[in-house]
């Protein structure tokens, strides 16, 4: 992806900049940070919010009320600008959420009884993510993640390549959704 961020930064400042904030570093706990986030994992989110529109229960696809009223405006060249123009904001670091008990144990290492993989082994072990396809979780609000891995277990969410985060979210309980959240928050 070959972005301009420049081009991008009226879409922001008009648009998403009300949730996101315009470096990226949002402050409300529902809205994801996109500071430092890969661009190309922001341009395929926006893609799949858009594919939503048009079906929003086909696979690769990803629900949201909220987004899907954003992007339906987006060419694809705005879509792939955003990407960059976030993509080099720089994520200012978050705390981790106390308690978090199992969080670190499950980053590191998952969960054998159950068959949850490390999340650090596709996540990165500092949660940069790994590009393109595995985001950086590292920073990112407690609240947002919880919401994901939730959407990934009920579906709302489809848009994960081979099933990789509906197959782990299915077999996380709730007290380990929150503690590896919480966790996270922190990385
Ligand atoms: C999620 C970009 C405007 C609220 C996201 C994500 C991206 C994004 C890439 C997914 C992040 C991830 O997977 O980590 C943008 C862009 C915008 C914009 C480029 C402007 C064109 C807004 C606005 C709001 C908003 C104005 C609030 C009214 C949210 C929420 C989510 C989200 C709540 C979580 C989605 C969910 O799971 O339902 N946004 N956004 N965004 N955004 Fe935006
Ligand atoms: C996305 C959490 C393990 C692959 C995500 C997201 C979360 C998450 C919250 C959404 C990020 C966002 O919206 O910004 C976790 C946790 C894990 C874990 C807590 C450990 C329990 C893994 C593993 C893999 C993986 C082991 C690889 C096999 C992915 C991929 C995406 C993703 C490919 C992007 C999906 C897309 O393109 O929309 N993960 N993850 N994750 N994760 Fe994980």
């Amino acid at each position: 992806a070959n972005g301009d961020p420049a081009k991008a930064a009226p879409i922001v400042n008009q648009v998403c900049a009300a949730c996101h904030a315009a470096d990226g570093n949002s402050a409300s706990p529902a809205n994801p940070k996109l500071a430092g986030q890969h661009a190309e994992y922001i341009t395929k989110q926006l893609r799949d919010f858009k594919a939503a529109l048009a079906d929003p229960n086909k696979e690769g696809v990803r629900k949201s009320a909220v987004m899907g009223a954003m992007v339906a405006a987006l060419s694809e060249e705005d879509m792939v600008n955003l990407g960059a123009y976030f993509a080099e904001k720089p994520i200012k670091p978050g705390a981790a959420k106390q308690p978090y008990t199992n969080g670190e144990k499950l980053w590191r290492g998952g969960n054998a009884a159950s068959g949850v993989p490390a999340c650090a082994g596709c996540h990165g072990p500092t949660g940069a993510g790994i590009p393109v396809q595995y985001p950086r979780l590292g920073g990112q609000h407690a609240d947002y993640i919880i919401a994901q891995l939730k959407a990934f277990r009920s579906r709302d969410r489809q848009n994960d390549p081979a099933k990789m985060m509906r197959s782990i979210a299915d077999r996380m309980t709730e007290q380990e959704i929150k503690d590896v959240a919480n966790y996270i928050a922190g990385l």
